[in-house]
């Protein structure tokens, strides 16, 4: 089978008659801590072996031209006249990627990308992180702009901010750029100091179940719980000296201060200030190897998350439930922002065949939406693949 590169090669040269660059950035899955980065909690994601490759080349000129090869669309624009465009999502990724050069003052020439992408949209893999973080990368390869790979993620993220008016958390990205073969990253969203923790499961999988919808709520919401969770912090800030984020914050703080006000903001945050803790005693049950101790978490984060958050949908809802009880099943939970999108969940090798093959038929028959599945591998984050 011809590998994506060769294909996205093929097409370009075929497009523009160049040689380009041809940069790979991963999707992600994340074990648990949910909706903690933007709280500067932690989080435990991994790049995956699904990823958007994008071919680029510099151009002599100031126009862009970018194609996606797999929607077979094409944009152009003229880098003055560089902004979000409305209607599109694609072009806004790469867009803002490229923009954050020309904010950090780099000269950026016009250029062409083409993009394709095996990370499925919407499902909560970070198929908008993978785009912004290939094509930041690609452009400071090209650019020589000696760019390290932290301040990437973090260009990478503004543009997700900037062109596609998502306020997310830094997770995505840098689970992107800083993916590590068969390892997790343990990220201090705070300090930004991380860890690869080993995740060598022996016999099991990491098992993406994916609902296939996207509720239109889910950009919404998402910036309303940012917005909830500094409410919070600003009621407890209001007594207590040195609270900066919910990491600062306890579950008696709340009782206090914010539990009084509003009872939804008092949900949303306590479910936060749950999870921090929570993911910090799931690591360490990662690493004495305690997954059936970890997979409880998993099951606890997603209640939470439907329960207190307040951003998970009935078709997530229902994944869940079903495998509660199959032996086979060691954690699952919905992952990502929430309102569609996958559930990842930690299966046996000898359960997993007839997992799939009974909650397929019964999700299909139960939602009338196709359940589709992925078996995750770990794998390195953003690399050069062709030169
Ligand atoms: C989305 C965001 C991340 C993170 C998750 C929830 O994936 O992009 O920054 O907040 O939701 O954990």
């Amino acid at each position: 089978m011809i590998s994506p590169a060769d294909r996205l090669a093929k097409a370009f040269e075929d497009e523009f008659h160049q040689k380009p660059l041809i940069v790979r950035s991963p999707g992600r899955v994340n074990i648990i801590g949910e909706h903690t980065d933007y709280n500067e909690g932690f989080v435990l994601p991994a790049a995956i072996d699904k990823a958007a490759y994008v071919a680029v080349s510099l151009r002599e000129d100031d126009e862009i031209h970018l194609r996606a090869l797999d929607l077979q669309e094409s944009f152009s624009v003229s880098i003055r006249d560089l902004r979000p465009v409305g209607d599109v999502s694609w072009p806004n990724y790469m867009l803002g990627a490229a923009a954050q050069f020309i904010k950090r003052g780099v000269k950026l020439p016009g250029f062409n990308a083409v993009l394709t992408s095996d990370v499925p949209m919407g499902a909560g893999l970070s198929s908008s992180a993978a785009v912004e973080c290939a094509t930041v990368f690609a452009l400071n390869e090209l650019l020589k702009s000696n760019v390290d790979r932290l301040t990437m993620v973090q260009m990478a993220q503004k543009a997700e901010h900037e062109f596609a008016g998502v306020m997310c958390g830094i997770m995505d990205q840098f689970a992107s750029m800083m993916g590590k073969k068969d390892h997790v990253i343990k990220l201090d969203c705070r300090s930004l100091a991380f860890e690869y923790v080993p995740f060598r499961l022996e016999g099991v999988k990491v098992l993406l179940l994916n609902t296939n919808v996207k509720h239109s709520l889910a950009s919404s919401e998402y910036n309303t719980r940012r917005k909830e969770c500094e409410r919070a912090v600003e009621w407890v800030r209001a007594h207590v000296a040195g609270v900066n984020s919910l990491r600062d914050v306890t579950e008696d703080m709340l009782d206090r201060y914010v539990l009084p006000q509003d009872k939804t903001v008092d949900m949303r945050s306590r479910f936060v200030v749950q999870e921090i803790t929570r993911l910090q005693s799931g690591c360490e049950d990662l690493r004495r190897n305690d997954l059936s101790a970890l997979g409880k978490k998993m099951f606890a984060t997603h209640d939470g998350l439907s329960t207190m958050y307040g951003v998970s949908c009935r078709e997530l809802d229902w994944l869940v439930d079903r495998v509660r009880d199959n032996p086979s099943v060691i954690g699952a939970r919905m992952m990502g922002g929430g309102f569609g999108g996958c559930t990842i969940n930690l299966v046996k090798e000898e359960g997993l065949e007839d997992l799939i093959a009974s909650i397929k038929p019964a999700y299909e028959r139960e939602m009338k939406l196709p359940l589709t599945h992925y078996v995750a591998s770990i794998e390195n984050g953003t690399e050069v693949v062709r030169l």
